[in-house]
């Protein structure tokens, strides 16, 4: 090691997640084993070889705390207890145990802007403004004899206000009616969510997803929202008491826990925001998730049709943009979170890349390389590594997500057909990314014995059995990949992004000696990068199909993909 590495070393020290590979587990569509159709804990347990065997060295599962599974978990109704739909709290303690004795990092999901109405909070604060759960929630008065105290949208639909049933007060849900948001503001409700997590770093838990938590600061003056009428959490992101809330918060776990990994979900964060919140001086979060890493041909868009379910292309563009500028910003501080898929949107190579048969691996294999070997954090959601594609519903009164209905009657009145529509929906609702896990081409899938709570595709290929025995397999690959990701030179080396044309990727890693050259396609034409000629075929450690090096020319097949490395 030079001196300048040994003093960069001395003066920051690595945390344990810099190094995380996580596995994100969406514990309804893992694997069922009661037969109720719905995954379980005992399901997670039964596959903890194969989540090992991907080499991942996290696992991040989405909320098993007890819900009233309105939103999947995220309308909680006890932060500490284990909801029986998914197992004992037995099972609980099993399964941190199990993934802990495996050397394994486990995250869970904390969703601290709201709970559910029938959290014992919320019903003792129904009862009346003397209760002293009154305050847990933000209540206010109609006004201007309207039915509403002002004229927010909750982003689920409807208004963003509720009236109690036994007095004249509304409280605020800038989500769904029955997700009432908490009130940060009170020092009893802070006190209470510092103790949620402290009791799960008892536990053994390692870290914890903020979920929604840019709008735990409400503007208590209750502004309108200047378009006459609008969501509002355009109004209360990001506010300036989150500094505060976090870092009490912070303060107060860290004797339970002093190397708790945070990762806030912000879905909104640009790049700027995203270096306040993470910027350890605020103490706030180590991470943050944004969903500004897709932008989308915007232009491409019919403008008499909402955006929001309308499908677009992924703007490579600004997506490259995006990317280098969360590359270059987040560089020092181990790199930003990398995903390309989770349980609140589509599957993206089915989205972005290609779903034809003839190029289907090529792009799942091709965008994983673009995104992984990247400096930062990979987050795989499970599905991700065996290629599987999203759900296609036919109806659209059987998709949950918000906006549905009203896309579809917007899109009919400028006279788009039902295909059309639904073409558009099957790639836009996040539903269609929830689909049980494919572990084998059988009835159900093998995933369970009952009747499967989502929709599923069943194929052949595209399932790990499949694809265990494929050494060519996109589950195979992801393996190779992760191996690489793990070595020094992919999580610590220096990040450059290479000059190439918009449908190209291509970047350096260079760590002391080493170096890793990573070329990317993500077009369906056969494309060409030049690179130095001392790069040769000895130096590939990983490429999709159909690629060849001549003399420096590098021929890229569509979704081409390969990674070169020099260890000397
Ligand atoms: C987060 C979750 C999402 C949930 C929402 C409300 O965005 O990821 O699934 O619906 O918060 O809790």
């Amino acid at each position: 090691m030079n001196e300048k590495n040994l003093e960069g070393d001395m003066m920051r020290h690595r945390k344990w997640w810099e190094d995380a590979i996580i596995y994100q587990i969406y514990p309804r569509s893992f694997k069922d084993t009661d037969g109720d159709g719905i995954g379980d804990i005992n399901g997670i347990l039964e596959k903890l070889d194969y989540i090992e065997s991907l080499g991942v060295n996290t696992v991040w599962i989405n909320p098993m705390i007890l819900s009233n599974q309105e939103d999947n978990g995220y309308d909680v109704i006890s932060y500490t207890k284990v909801d029986p739909l998914f197992g004992s709290e037995a099972d609980g303690e099993r399964l941190i145990r199990a993934l802990k004795d495996r050397g394994m990092r486990i995250i869970f999901d904390f969703p601290l802007n709201h709970t559910s109405d029938q959290h014992p909070w919320f019903q003792e604060a129904l009862k009346g403004p003397e209760n002293p759960y009154r305050d847990y929630y933000i209540w206010a008065n109609g006004k201007d004899n309207r039915p509403y105290p002002n004229n927010w949208t909750a982003a689920f639909g409807g208004s963003a206000w509720s009236k109690e049933l036994n007095g004249d007060q509304y409280y605020l849900h800038l989500f769904k009616q029955s997700m009432p948001d908490v009130n940060w503001d009170h020092p009893p409700l802070r006190e209470e969510m510092a103790e949620v997590l402290k009791y799960w770093i008892g536990k053994g838990i390692d870290g914890f997803r903020l979920d929604a938590f840019i709008y735990i600061d409400v503007d208590k003056d209750f502004p309108e929202h200047p378009d006459g009428t609008g969501p509002g959490q355009d109004l209360n992101e990001n506010g300036e008491k989150i500094p505060d809330h976090l870092s009490e918060m912070n303060r107060s776990i860290k004797d339970a826990g002093e190397d708790v990994f945070l990762v806030g979900e912000a879905t909104s964060a640009d790049a700027e925001l995203t270096q306040w919140y993470t910027d350890p001086e605020n103490n706030m979060v180590d991470k943050i998730i944004t969903m500004q890493y897709f932008p989308e041909k915007e232009d491409e868009k019919d403008d008499a049709v909402p955006g929001g379910k309308q499908h677009a292309p992924l703007d490579l563009k600004a997506f490259k943009e995006v990317q280098k500028t969360f590359q270059e910003q987040e560089g020092e501080a181990g790199g930003p979170v990398l995903f390309w898929t989770n349980h609140d949107m589509p599957r993206s190579p089915h989205k972005y890349g290609s779903a034809s048969p003839e190029h289907r691996d090529n792009t799942a294999k091709m965008m994983a390389v673009l995104l992984y070997l990247q400096k930062g954090i990979p987050i795989i959601y499970n599905g991700e590594e065996i290629g599987m594609k999203n759900t296609a519903f036919d109806d659209p009164g059987n998709i949950p997500d918000a906006g549905v209905m009203d896309f579809y009657q917007e899109a009919e009145k400028v006279g788009w057909d039902h295909n059309k529509i639904m073409g558009h929906l099957n790639l836009t609702a996040r539903d269609v990314g929830r689909g049980i896990m494919q572990w084998e081409d059988s009835e159900k899938v093998g995933f369970t014995d009952g009747r499967p709570w989502a929709l599923y595709n069943r194929e052949t290929k595209y399932n790990v059995e499949d694809q265990e025995k494929d050494e060519n397999s996109i589950l195979h690959f992801y393996r190779k990949l992760i191996e690489l990701k793990k070595t020094q030179l992919f999580q610590e080396g220096a990040y450059e992004m290479l000059e190439t044309k918009d449908t190209l990727y291509a970047y350096r890693r260079t760590l002391d000696d080493k170096e890793a050259l990573v070329c990317c396609n993500f077009s369906e034409e056969e494309d060409t990068i030049e690179i130095a000629e001392e790069w040769t075929s000895d130096h590939i450690v990983l490429e999709n199909d159909g690629n060849s090096l001549e003399g420096g020319r590098l021929h890229l097949s569509p979704y081409g993909a390969a990674v070169f490395v020099k260890d000397e």
